[in-house]
């Protein structure tokens, strides 16, 4: 596996390889990423996969100084996961000092998340659609432990009609149920315990809606318990429509619930798919 910093190296790269999977990350790399390049690896020749922290998603009060960087572990890790190439630009590389593209979603980027993140799903956008076109590549693949950003990136390319399937990887969790995260470094002990409430709260709403249940209220309010037991009080806990995030009153259809809070200073996110499409 090669590793190149500048966007004409990456090029030359890329003029060698014809069926490429992308897989984009920003490092600090868990078990979860590498998932998503075994399914790369079953969809093309070349996986090619990118660390990039990228600054443009992060809100001015966020963690983007923060933010783990271990560029070295995640070169070993990429390789052994079998990527052929791992594009890591620095910041001037990929938004040269007259860069001047701003892509917005306005309706898929409001409510969850994005409220809670002014700009964070802009920043998505752009540095998704600009590695699209560098890349060009056949697949592309995210994570439905993002789930909004995987429906956001799903839009953009139907939206602009670009050339690139996009394939979603299933949530990977850890033993005890937590959603891997590069965010999860920063929990203590303490911390971790309240915040396996937010997978258990899913759970339970998944129990209730496999004997049955429907009502988003009642789905709801039982996986808000665990949190509450835990003292953990969600950014926002909502039954959304699977195809376009729209909120349900009922679970009649393809749906997930969507979850997030804090953890003290540690914001994090948690998904469940109740029904697929
Ligand atoms: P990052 O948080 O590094 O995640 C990179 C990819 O890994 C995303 O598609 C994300 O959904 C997926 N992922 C993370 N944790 C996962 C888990 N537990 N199970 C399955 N997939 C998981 O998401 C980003 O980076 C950035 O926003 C990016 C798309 C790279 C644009 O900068």
């Amino acid at each position: 596996m090669e590793i190149v910093h500048e966007v004409p190296d990456l090029k030359a790269r890329l003029r060698k390889m014809r069926r490429v999977a992308l897989v984009p990350t920003m490092g600090a790399l868990h078990r979860g990423h590498l998932s998503l390049v075994d399914i790369a690896r079953n969809h093309a020749e070349d996986v090619v996969a990118t660390v990039f922290v990228n600054p443009k998603q992060f809100g001015p009060e966020e963690d983007l100084e923060a933010y783990p960087r271990t560029l070295d572990e995640d070169a070993e890790a990429l390789m052994e996961a079998g990527c052929s190439l791992l594009f890591a630009p620095s910041s001037v590389a990929m938004y040269p000092p007259d860069f001047d593209v701003q892509v917005r979603l306005p309706n898929i980027s409001s409510g969850l998340c994005g409220n809670h993140r002014p700009g964070h799903f802009d920043g998505v956008a752009t540095v998704v659609l600009k590695l699209l076109t560098m890349i060009r590549p056949e697949v592309a693949v995210f994570g439905e432990k993002d789930f909004q950003q995987l429906c956001l990136i799903r839009r953009l390319v139907s939206n602009l009609e670009i050339e690139t399937r996009i394939l979603g990887g299933p949530l990977i969790r850890d033993e005890d149920g937590l959603a891997l995260s590069s965010r999860n470094a920063y929990l203590g002990t303490e911390g971790r315990a309240r915040a396996l409430s937010l997978s258990q709260g899913l759970r339970a709403a998944d129990q209730l809606y496999a004997a049955g249940e429907r009502s988003a209220k009642v789905l709801v309010g039982a996986a808000a318990e665990p949190m509450a037991r835990a003292q953990v009080e969600p950014e926002y806990l909502e039954l959304r429509r699977y195809r376009d995030l729209e909120p349900l009153e009922r679970a009649d259809e393809p749906c997930v619930l969507l979850v997030a809070a804090r953890i003290g200073s540690t914001r994090l996110i948690d998904n469940h798919i109740l029904r697929r499409p």
